[in-house]
């Protein structure tokens, strides 16, 4: 069994009458890998997770873990463990009864049981919390609470359905550096839910984004980011600009297409399937336009616009620039810095952007 397929997602579907929760998804997990489902409400996510978990049976395909098929293997005889994101603490008890529960079945003699219980309290950053009532806890602790009591069974795979969904902003992100660093340190292999793409791109090794049920594309954060190769997976990652075009000429490692908004714009291509009269989308990320106030020299892809509207962000600036006679709108983001994207935004005159051949991004027309 090799490490890079631990968990081994095979062509599975989930369907509730006409609905397609989850439609032939196939993926690899490797061992000891932090890896993200993330997509919209409503594309699938839990129903995939509690397929894997064996809480939900599939309409077809199945999930093989550690070389092994699981079939009808029921939950608990997986070597799997849940965090939901409603952590089911019991309020009554202490924080010592609620992650020994988890550990319930194994009849342990209650010195070990101690030692287990202030081990996981060691990992989640609570050492010596075990007496305190659990309703006195906040939000974060009781969310680090639910997660030692899966983590002290000692699962090879912890399931992680958006756990932090309930937390505030700052909190959130504090708990998403110190999971990540709890994951490397136990080399557990983590699977985690979430609908928010900034934090799946801040924890994951790798993220397969989902839409509709199915799993449009599976790449380390960076990847996806830079080079989509989809519409939607473009799209739901950060800021992007589109814009449809048609393939003028077609060289090999280039293209360069004909676009309304931008005129001529080169791209880079790597694609056999593009060929001239091809109908394309190029897409352009806001943080790839440089903003100028002189025509740029040199061969180098640009337009002609003035500004729209600035949103003034105190870091950056977002600045909305009309092309083609106003007719179109491009969004660009600038750095701050020493003043440039205030003063750029409260640029009257005509100004200009430009993007090298390898800010494009080449997307079929169909994907949209
Ligand atoms: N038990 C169920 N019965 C019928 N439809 C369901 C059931 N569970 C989920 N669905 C539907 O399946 C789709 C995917 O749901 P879900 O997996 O919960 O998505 P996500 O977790 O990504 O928000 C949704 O359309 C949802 O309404
Ligand atoms: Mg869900």
């Amino acid at each position: 069994m090799s490490d890079d397929r631990f968990i081994s997602v095979q062509n599975i579907s989930k369907h509730f009458g006409a609905v397609r929760a989850v439609d032939d998804v196939c993926f690899d997990i490797r061992r000891n890998e932090f890896f993200s489902l993330l997509g919209p409400s409503g594309c699938g996510k839990t129903t995939l997770m509690r397929m894997i978990a064996g809480f939900e049976e599939a309409t077809s395909g199945d999930v093989h873990i550690d070389g092994q098929p699981m079939g009808h293997t029921p939950p608990h005889e997986r070597p799997v463990n849940m965090v939901f994101q409603n952590y089911a603490i019991f309020p009554h008890l202490t924080v010592q009864q609620n992650i020994a529960f988890g550990l319930r079945k194994e009849k342990l003699a209650k010195k070990e049981l101690n030692r287990r219980v202030e081990e996981a309290l060691e990992m989640i950053k609570l050492p010596g919390y075990g007496p305190r009532a659990a309703h006195q806890l906040s939000g974060g602790q009781r969310q680090r609470i639910a997660l030692a009591r899966a983590l002290i069974k000692k699962p090879k795979v912890l399931l992680l359905d958006e756990p932090l969904g309930a937390l505030d902003k700052k909190l959130r992100e504090q708990m998403q550096l110190e999971l990540r660093a709890l994951q490397k340190s136990i080399g557990i292999t983590f699977i985690f839910v979430t609908h928010d793409q900034e934090e799946a791109m801040t924890m994951s090794d790798r993220i397969a984004v989902m839409s509709e049920g199915k799993a449009l594309e599976v790449g380390p954060p960076a990847q996806l980011y830079e080079r989509p190769t989809s519409h939607f997976v473009a799209d739901f990652l950060g800021s992007m600009n589109f814009f449809d075009g048609r393939v003028l000429k077609a060289e090999p490692g280039m293209a360069l297409v004909e676009t309304r908004e931008l005129g001529h714009v080169r791209v880079l291509s790597d694609n056999a399937g593009v060929v001239p009269g091809r109908d394309v989308i190029v897409a352009i990320r806001p943080e790839n336009i440089a903003v100028s106030t002189q025509k740029p020299k040199g061969d180098i892809n640009s337009v002609k616009g003035r500004v729209d509207t600035a949103a003034f962000l105190g870091d950056r600036s977002n600045i909305y620039v009309m092309v083609n006679d106003g007719r179109d709108t491009v969004l660009t983001v600038m750095q701050n810095l020493g003043g440039a994207a205030s003063r750029i935004g409260a640029q009257s005159d005509d100004i200009w952007l430009s993007w090298n051949d390898k800010a494009g991004i080449l997307l079929p027309a169909t994907a949209r």
